[in-house]
């Protein structure tokens, strides 16, 4: 079945009203950072006494970049002319007059840590979620797992990203060559619930993707059961869990793994995303090789991702054709369909719609 679905590829297609992820923890140190999110120019700092902090970016009197500056005290301080701003905006001090003028603060932007990630909120103060973050992403930092983390910078819009780590069913074609994962060729039960989405997939023994066997201590040829889930509890982050059975353990030994995906998008300048993703397993103390075979093997592999992804947005941005467009939609595209309902809902509670 064709179909228009408006989805907003070329534009400012992002709700502003939730929490994105901004960096990772250890991005986010006394040295400022920038970092375009939201389409905005954000500095990244910390305290002397550890607390992140998010600016604009932007002095108010020359426009200087205040991530060129530095870092004193809870403070930054212009790389220009030395003005100095708090944490919570305002300026604190003009080096050449005893005046600091009533409009010199800048927009702060609420931070809050979970695990290895730090959430912003860019979105309308009065509207601010002040629960905890949607997502409880704890145990990135939490030793009884192991991790790989990774980031890339990719020049596609946000939801093509979203789209792609929802439907695995791309894996034998995309990734046959590296995931070697090759048994998704049928339609995985997917379900929505409020705004979260969930993926279901059983599969009979078959070898372990190279990319995960090694960490979780199988041969490549090995046999092994798997049930995939993926959650979408917000659209910027995303699980795909790989739950392992082994079907014959050696006697007393551990026969369940889980390693669970994760996904993280957040809008960066126009047409770029900031994708982080993790590989992590619910074991301790994955030996070092195993955690650099499984992170060589996911790099290698989400580099065809983002080769074509890019290649997609390349396209869809200079294809004339845009306003009479169709898609064809497939019995395995629910997971992305429900990304695209759950952000249309998203948007007009923000009185938006692409
Ligand atoms: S531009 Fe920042 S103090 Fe002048
Ligand atoms: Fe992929």
């Amino acid at each position: 079945m064709s179909q228009r679905i408006a989805n907003g590829f070329l534009g400012d297609n992002y709700p502003r009203n939730m929490w994105w992820v901004a960096a990772r923890a250890d991005e986010i140190t006394t040295t400022p950072m920038a970092r375009w999110i939201l389409e905005m120019p954000v500095v990244l700092y910390r305290t002397e006494d550890g607390k992140p902090v998010a600016l604009d970016d932007r002095c108010p009197h020359r426009w200087a970049p205040l991530s060129e500056g530095r870092v004193d005290g809870d403070q930054i301080v212009c790389p220009y002319h030395g003005m100095r701003f708090g944490p919570d905006g305002r300026c604190a001090l003009v080096p050449t007059q005893t005046k600091v003028p009533p409009d010199a603060h800048i927009t702060g932007y609420p931070l809050r840590e979970s695990g290895a990630f730090v959430w912003i909120w860019m979105g309308d103060p009065d509207e601010i979620d002040n629960n905890e973050p949607p997502v409880d992403l704890g145990y990135t930092a939490n030793p009884d797992w192991s991790v790989v983390l990774g980031y890339y910078d990719v020049a596609c819009n946000w939801v093509l990203i979203r789209e792609n780590v929802l439907d695995l069913t791309h894996i034998p074609h995309l990734h046959a060559k590296t995931f070697r994962q090759n048994d998704w060729d049928t339609i995985p039960k997917v379900a929505i619930d409020g705004d979260v989405i969930t993926y279901r997939q059983d599969f009979d023994p078959a070898p372990l993707s190279p990319l995960f066997c090694h960490a979780m201590g199988f041969d490549e040829d090995q046999p092994v059961a798997r049930s995939q889930i993926g959650t979408m509890p917000s659209l910027a982050v995303s699980f795909s869990d790989w739950n392992v059975t082994d079907p014959d353990p050696d006697p007393g030994a551990r026969s369940e793994f889980l390693m669970r995906g994760c996904h993280i998008v957040t809008p960066g300048l126009r047409g770029r995303t900031h994708y982080y993703w993790g590989a992590a397993f619910d074991i301790a103390d994955v030996p070092a090789d195993a955690i650099e075979t499984s992170r060589r093997n996911v790099t290698e592999a989400f580099d065809e991702d983002k080769h074509l992804l890019e290649r997609m947005q390349a396209q869809l941005s200079q294809d004339p054709r845009q306003d009479q467009s169709t898609e064809v939609g497939l019995a395995a595209d629910g997971a992305g369909l429900r990304v695209r309902q759950v952000l249309h809902r998203k948007l007009e509670a923000e009185s938006r719609t692409l």
